[in-house]
């Protein structure tokens, strides 16, 4: 099953290093071709010898290695691989991977890489679970790594509970699955969606908000997860319940959407489906608000952020597809077109949200009928379930990330 397939492990200073050994032996076993970066550390729980022997291969040590760079180059030696496997991935590693440190081979390898990248942490109880540790974790899942472990136990120092490394067969198992996920064609790649409403408060029992179901962004979201992309669905209120496999930041207002959409940063693919209500009030009463003599009553509005235009104008580290929809009543292409380049967004889905002849509406409901607004052209879409739609906008997606990232 790993025939051809290329790992690259890194091996870091902890006691579970030995165990690195184990790994490497399986791999070979499948068939996979194994390349090894040792940082010092990790030369002081196992020796050069003992993985190039098992490796077949010669032992990275060594940024500055003038016989090394000359022959390999620590950027092929990230991009040849097809997975790149951090064991045992120290506190220490992983505090430099979260800040992008690149100070010695290992983290230059790791900063360098355009491949997806498994942990496989191995430390001491209370070095895991400080916020510190904690805090780099989570930096390196929304960063894209795949965490494998660790496990709870007995450890080498005698204190007992989560911080053992993964065993070798279940590390195994999780490579296998990584790459088993070859019709995964987003595999790697992280995604953020935005779906349902948002309501804008106005007083604490009233709220601005649409009549927006979430059912489409909810629907591509699943869709992109079972391409195998990692998702991080930013919804508002909505009755529906998250995708397996999908991570979701629920909210209530746009600003907090927008916040969300900014802490899952950086990702591959934005894709804004939310309905955000455009105004909330300009001020929120802390006491509900009481009927005034008067017929008519005003409320002060002012504009909420655009969340699709900040991303889509981000001038550092905006996704390399980002993608908006247009609901509208009248005009449907046209307008889409304009909304294309005011965003400033790659693609436009245009959709006709007015009621229909039998009185459905997209709103809600569980059809749509949508085209697809580029700077090439139209492509327009006959009438299909949301599901449908979402699962044929996500193989799109996904053959345009397929093809940028080949470029
Ligand atoms: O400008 P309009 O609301 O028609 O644009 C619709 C698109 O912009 C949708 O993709 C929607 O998710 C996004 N949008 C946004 N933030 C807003 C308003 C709309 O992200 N405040």
């Amino acid at each position: 099953m790993l025939k051809n397939k290329q790992i690259l492990i890194i091996i870091s200073g902890g006691i579970a290093a030995f165990k690195a050994l184990e790994v490497i032996r399986l791999l070979k076993k499948e068939g996979a071709g194994v390349r090894a970066i040792l940082t010092k550390g990790g030369a002081e729980f196992i020796t050069p010898l003992s993985v190039s022997s098992l490796t077949e291969d010669k032992v990275y040590t060594e940024l500055f290695s003038l016989t090394d760079e000359a022959e390999m180059g620590h950027i092929r030696l990230s991009r040849q691989a097809d997975l790149v496997l951090v064991l045992p991935a120290t506190a220490n590693l992983i505090e430099r991977m979260a800040r992008g440190v690149a100070d010695d081979l290992a983290s230059t390898t790791l900063l360098a890489t355009d491949k997806t990248v498994m942990v496989c942490p191995a430390m001491n109880v209370e070095m895991w679970e400080k916020p510190a540790t904690q805090r780099n974790i989570e930096t390196l899942r929304k960063d894209g790594a795949i965490l494998v472990g660790p496990e709870a136990g007995l450890m080498a120092c005698g204190e007992e509970g989560l911080g053992r490394l993964a065993e070798p067969l279940d590390i195994m198992e999780a490579i296998k699955s990584f790459f088993g996920s070859a019709g995964k064609p987003l595999a790697g790649k992280k995604i953020i969606v935005t779906a349902g409403p948002t309501h804008e408060p106005i007083d604490p029992v009233r709220y601005i908000a649409n009549r927006s179901s979430g059912k489409q962004g909810y629907a591509l979201a699943e869709a992109l997860q079972k391409l195998g992309a990692s998702v991080a669905l930013i919804s508002g209120p909505t009755s529906l319940k998250a995708p397996d496999g999908v991570n979701i930041t629920r909210v209530e207002t746009a600003e907090e959407m927008l916040n969300a959409c900014q802490q899952e940063l950086p990702a591959k693919g934005f894709v804004s489906v939310a309905a955000v209500a455009d105004w909330r009030a300009v001020e929120t009463a802390t006491e509900k608000l009481k009927k005034q003599g008067d017929d008519t009553t005003k409320l002060s509005l002012k504009q909420n952020p655009d969340i699709l235009k900040t991303i889509s104008q981000m001038a550092d580290g905006r996704p390399e597809l980002v993608v908006g929809f247009a609901a509208e009543t009248e005009n449907l292409i046209a307008n889409a077109q304009k909304k294309l380049i005011s965003k400033g967004c790659d693609w436009v889905v245009a959709n006709d949200v007015k009621i229909d002849d039998t009185g459905g509406s997209v709103m809600g409901g569980d059809e749509n009928t949508i085209s697809i607004i580029t700077s090439d052209g139209i492509d327009a879409w006959s009438k299909a379930s949301k599901i449908a739609v979402a699962q044929k906008l996500a193989r799109k997606i996904s053959e345009y990330l397929g093809v940028n990232r080949d470029k």
